[in-house]
Parts: structure tokens; sequence; C-alpha cells
């Protein structure tokens, strides 16, 4: 089993890939962290606890940040996700409760116990991360690694020709994860808009699970609206999914290692880039294996209750 935390603003994606991590047998997720993105922090923290309920797993869940560490906050995306972050799905109000402690904290006392054992897993804005590194720096040499979705390296952005949404909502955060001396897997745009989940292929899911799939399939449908209107194309990407099949296999993707960097300011504010280095120990994912992927999915949720 893999131990992991995950950071995360749910979020459609972010449930996707939640739901995935709660049932995968390879995958123990000690820790789902919160932050502001496709919702306000205290709605993340609500939905995340929802998605915890609907998989029947407890959890425990420790509310992040609020804002980001220095630029003015940027507007929810409600007309990705839908106001309650699910499409306008409801799931019932959750009886579970979020930690007393935060994000942060949880993710040092997790890192510290298990020392080189956690997987750090962060798909939404990186201010926990770097709020967890300024805590205690020593994580950074204590962690197994850590998995990001996040950025456009080869390739233009989704909120503004340069920036990704999660590198766009907090670039100081996610410059200094990208710089940290840790060991790190970074998933952009270039490898998340290689995969989309169909009309077919959530009926699919559906059919493998009725509660958890049905959810997915439901709420999904606001999700690829936007797709729809936006890019013309049917189906929604699963952009946080790429960063949780990483964990359990590897062997699908290529990457490309390089020291990253991220514009803090200006009129590109969020860019991402990538200086190529075979001996650094960060990396971009590059490609993936779309029909693998894609069949591990409804295997791993079929599993759900
Ligand atoms: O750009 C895609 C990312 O932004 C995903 O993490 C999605 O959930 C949104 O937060
Ligand atoms: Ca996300």
């Amino acid at each position: 089993m893999q131990k992991i935390i995950l950071d995360t603003d749910p979020g459609i994606d972010d449930a996707i890939a939640i739901c995935y991590a709660l049932n995968h047998p390879q995958l123990e997720v000690l820790a789902l962290t919160t932050i502001y993105g496709n919702v306000a922090t205290e709605l993340a923290t609500q939905n995340a606890l929802r998605l915890c309920e609907l998989n029947k797993h407890t959890v425990p869940v420790a509310t992040g940040a609020s804002l980001p560490l220095k630029i003015k906050p940027n507007p929810v995306a409600d007309f990705v996700h839908g106001a309650n972050g699910f499409g306008q799905i409801e799931l019932p109000a959750p009886s579970l409760e979020p930690t007393s402690f935060s994000a942060a904290e949880m993710i040092v006392d997790t890192i510290n116990k298990y020392p080189e054992e956690v997987t750090l897993v962060a798909v939404g804005p990186l201010t926990n991360l770097a709020i967890a590194l300024e805590l205690d720096p020593e994580i950074a040499q204590k962690v197994k690694e850590v998995v990001v979705m996040g950025g456009a390296f080869h390739r233009n952005g989704n909120v503004s020709e340069h920036a990704e949404a999660n590198i766009w909502n907090d670039p100081h955060a996610a410059q200094q994860v990208f710089t940290a001396d840790w060991p790190l897997v970074v998933h952009g745009l270039d490898v998340t808009y290689q995969i989309s989940f169909s009309a077919d292929y959530l009926e699919k899911i559906a059919a493998k699970s009725h509660n958890v799939g049905g959810f997915l399939r439901e709420a999904a449908k606001f999700y690829s609206e936007f797709y729809k209107s936006q890019h013309n194309f049917d189906g929604c990407c699963p952009h946080d999914q790429l960063a949780l099949t990483y964990l359990c296999h590897p062997e699908w993707y290529s990457l490309e290692s390089g020291s990253l960097d991220v514009v803090t300011e200006g009129e590109a504010i969020g860019k991402t880039t990538i200086q190529s280095n075979e001996n650094s120990n960060k990396s971009i994912a590059t490609k993936v294996n779309r029909e693998a992927l894609l069949k591990e999915y409804t295997e791993v949720v079929s599993r759900a209750a």
C-alpha cells in the first residue's frame, strides 16, 4: 500500500480523483487536505467530507488556507464546477467533521510520522504545501515524492494564454513547491488534455457503481457543458485523475526531467516553464497511455460500495 495525502479543491475532477483514491487497493489515503480554487476552502472541506461519506470511508479531512500567499484571490470557478462544486448535484450534508489541525499541520505531522513513506499529491492551488514547507522545511527530505496537477509547459494555459488554474491561483506558492529540494512530478495540461471522459464512458462508470459512478456521471454533466461551450468537444477532462493514476501506474507515462519555474507577476503570471536536465529530481508528464488509464478507472470505481 502507498501512503498518500491528497490536497484538493473539490470540484468535479477532484471528486473523480478522490473516488479513485478511496477505492484503489494500492492506495492508503492518510488524509484529505482542502484548499480554495474550484470552490472556497470551507466548501471544499464540506465536499471532501461528503465524498468520504459517499464512498463509506472515514479519512481525516483538514481545512487549508483560504487565501493565496501574496496575490489578491481570483474568483472561484463556479462557471466550471457549479456553485456547489459538484455541478449542482447535491450530496447530503456530512455528519463527519474536519480535524482541528490545519491542512499544513496535517501535512507536516503525517510526513514526520511516516518518514520516506508518504507521497504528497496536490490537485489544487499549492498554498497548503508552501505553508507546510515554511512550518517544517525538513519535510522536503522526509517526503517520499510530491505529485502535482498544475501548469502548462509546452502549450497554452486554461485561464489565460499563459497560465493553468491551479498555478495561477497562487503562483508564489507554486514557485516554492517547484523549487524546493524534494522529488516532484508535475502533471500539467500537456498531459491532462490527452484524456477525456465522454458521456458514454460516464455511463459505463455509473453502470459499474450506482452510488459513486452514478454521482460522478450526474455531476460531470455540468462540467461537460463547460467543455462543450468553451472547447466544442463532447465530454470533460478529468485533469486531477492524471496525478492519481500516475501513483499506481507510472509506467503508463512519459516524463521530461528538468528545473521548473513559475512567473509570479505581470502579464504572464502563472506561466510554468521547464529547462531540461536529466539529473534534476523534478519532472513533468508529457504523455499517458489513454486506453490503460480509462480501463483501470472503471475497474477501480467498480470496487466502490
Ligand atoms: O486546471 C485544472 C485544475 O483546475 C484542476 O485541478 C481542476 O480541478 C481545477 O482546480
Ligand atoms: Ca482540482
